[in-house]
């Protein structure tokens, strides 16, 4: 029977392959696929819809990243790596929790959905602009902390 560091470990994976592949997914393949079958002023209402399903997802991956993640930090008193800038992907792990976590259960649901709507009968192009570029830049900080962590953790 796996020990429960060895299972949280390995929830902590499975998490991050499920929530950061769908974001990689919806940012290299969804978007570009949008845009290139909607007209400027269907494109954020279209993407909102079926983007749903996936923010749906992403809060469930992400609550698990998070309780696996800090189950792993207790159980292995790692709290002063967050003291030491060698272990610079610990905080970049948090980081990027921490932003997702904003948008997922806060941004979200309170204003930035009613908000993206509105900016796209005002701002078409502009607004689906900000969402592909805004998709880049999460992919982008994520993969660069998976790399890290995978790294980092490696070299102890
Ligand atoms: C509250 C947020 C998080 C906490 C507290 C946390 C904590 C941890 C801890 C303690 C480890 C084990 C490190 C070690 O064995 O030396 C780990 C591994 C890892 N984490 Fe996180 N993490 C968090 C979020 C994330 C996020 C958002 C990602 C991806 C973007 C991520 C990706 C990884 C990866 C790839 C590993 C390496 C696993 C391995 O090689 O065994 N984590 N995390």
């Amino acid at each position: 029977m796996p020990d429960d560091l060895t299972i949280a470990r390995a929830l902590h994976i499975f998490g991050v392959v499920l929530w950061i592949g769908g974001v990689g997914f919806v940012t290299t393949v969804l978007l570009p696929a949008v845009r290139r079958m909607k007209d400027p002023a269907e494109r954020v209402a279209f993407f909102e819809a079926v983007e749903k399903r996936f923010a749906w997802q992403a809060r469930g991956t992400t609550l698990l990243v998070g309780v696996s993640g800090l189950h792993m930090v207790h159980v292995l008193n790692l709290w002063d790596r967050f003291l030491i800038i060698e272990y610079w992907w610990m905080h970049a792990m948090v980081f990027v929790w921490a932003v997702f976590s904003l948008m997922l259960f806060v941004a979200e649901p309170l204003f930035l959905h009613r908000w993206f709507l509105a900016r796209a009968t005002a701002k078409p192009e502009q607004t689906f602009r900000l969402i592909e570029r805004l998709y880049w830049v999460l992919l982008t900080i994520s993969l660069i902390t998976i790399l890290g962590a995978l790294v980092g953790s490696y070299a102890g």
